[in-house]
């Protein structure tokens, strides 16, 4: 007997085989009974006939319950009408486990039910979908970088720096020394940089944000690259090839999770390189004519304004060189004017966001120690950090990219909660 899984059975059209799965639904009638099976890989009908098995075998598909699992056998069929293309005309299911009384029926369940079952929610064939995009996004995170002479280089999650500003730190204790968990690999990324000229990193960063919104979590993953000798064009460049890159490879290997999703694929289409930009300036008169009239020059952008800016746009749009006041203190003023920074944030289209920021780094010691000095910052903690511009400085740069609002972005779902299996909220550490 060949044992395989439901992503396989393509490979065995009119043969019998075993796979081992769960029943996500059922129906029946008296003649013929469903059964949606899955089992990890994916999603497939199997048909019970009465008439083709012994009455014992069909009273036991018609009273298997939802989650039990199961070992299946049965013919692997060609089926145009279901989204996978194959079915299975079962012959024999021996129940594992039998699943008593699973909470997450067929029905419509609310949010806060779903999430304090998050462990078993994942399950649904909703769920499954966004994981495996989420997937597909860091498999082809890893590809391209790899393509691109990157080296992955994984920084410390324990760290003694604030790189995104004080105010959102979660404080732990290191022995008896003050530690943080990271807000961003970063400083360290740029230390890797000048050793292997291109890196990237993939990891989870923490935000002790007070934030209650849709593109907001607490605990999120974020991608960040650095590069040696790149400047701020060459860094945008990277971006929209490697935002490209990921959208394409979710279209190409995620058609039915897509489908499944209901995502409108014509919009992801159009995402490929090169990405229109409009410079901050710009975007607060673009603003003002709308008729945003609470907004002026040296206010940082709200949803509602980054949604309005992306709506002019059919690909992300590149909002670039912010006001200095409203940035980190890392980044590398224009050459030409004082008060704005080489810096740009990558708004998703549809209404999804910030879904990078990055900058060209200070790469002058005397500057540098200058802006450590005026956002108050523990010069000890940054003396590594200053002295990577004391031996051979380069200009470089990189950027962060949200893992969770990138998931949100391509499947078009609305909350970030659903694109990480697990998530940190500001009211929820369960399950
Ligand atoms: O713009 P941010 O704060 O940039 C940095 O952390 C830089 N140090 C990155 C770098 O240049 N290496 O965060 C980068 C991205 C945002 O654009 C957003 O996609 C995501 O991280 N992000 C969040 N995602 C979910 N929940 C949150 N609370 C997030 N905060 C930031
Ligand atoms: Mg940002």
């Amino acid at each position: 007997m060949i044992k395989t899984t439901i992503a396989e059975v393509y490979k065995y059209v009119d043969q019998e085989v075993k796979i081992g799965a769960w029943i996500a639904n059922k129906r029946s009638s008296g003649k013929i009974a469903f059964l949606q099976l899955r089992d990890g890989s994916g999603f497939i009908q199997g048909v019970v006939v009465k008439a083709d098995v012994s009455e014992e075998m069909f009273k036991a598909a018609k009273s298997v319950t939802q989650e039990s699992s199961v070992y299946i056998t049965g013919k692997v069929q060609k089926d145009e009408r279901s989204p996978l293309g194959y079915e299975l005309l079962v012959t024999n299911v021996e129940v594992i486990h039998e699943s008593v009384d699973y909470p997450i029926t067929p029905k419509e369940h609310g949010t806060e039910f779903l999430m304090d079952n998050r462990h078993l929610w994942l399950r649904s064939r909703r769920q499954h979908a966004v994981m495996k995009v989420r997937n597909e996004i860091i498999r082809a995170t890893y590809a391209f970088f790899n393509e691109n002479g990157f080296s992955k280089v994984d920084p410390p999650i324990l760290t003694g720096s604030a790189p995104e500003g004080t105010s959102e730190l979660f404080a732990t204790k290191y022995f008896d020394e003050d530690a943080y968990l990271s807000q961003s690999g970063q400083l360290y990324m740029e230390a890797a940089a000048m050793a292997l000229g291109k890196v990237f990193s993939f990891g989870p960063t923490f935000r002790a944000e007070k934030s209650k919104t849709r593109r907001h979590l607490i605990e999120f993953w974020m991608i960040e690259p650095e590069m040696a000798f790149y400047e701020f064009e060459d860094n945008l460049k990277v971006q929209e090839e490697y935002v490209s890159y990921i959208v394409q490879s979710v279209l190409e290997n995620c058609s039915l999770e897509l489908k499944t999703l209901g995502r409108d694929t014509s919009k992801l289409e159009q995402i490929k390189a090169p990405f229109p930009r409009i410079n901050y300036d710009d975007a607060i008169k673009f603003l003002q004519e709308k008729g945003f009239d609470d907004i002026e020059w040296g206010d940082d952008f709200g949803a509602p304004h980054e949604t309005a800016i992306a709506e002019s746009y059919e690909k992300p749009v590149f909002i670039t060189h912010y006001p200095t006041s409203l940035k980190p203190f890392y980044m590398q003023p224009d050459p030409n004017r004082e008060d704005v920074v080489l810096c740009a944030d990558l708004i998703a289209p549809e209404g999804y966001g910030e879904i990078i920021g990055g900058s060209e780094r200070i790469h002058d010691f005397e500057l540098l120690k200058q802006r450590i000095k005026e956002h108050d910052l523990d010069e000890d903690a940054y003396k590594w950090y200053l002295e990577l511009r004391q031996y051979g400085s380069v200009p470089h740069s990189g950027f962060g990219l949200g893992l969770e609002r990138t998931v949100a972005w391509v499947t078009g779902v609305e909350h970030v909660r659903e694109t990480i299996p697990f998530p940190r909220l500001l009211n929820r550490l369960y399950p």
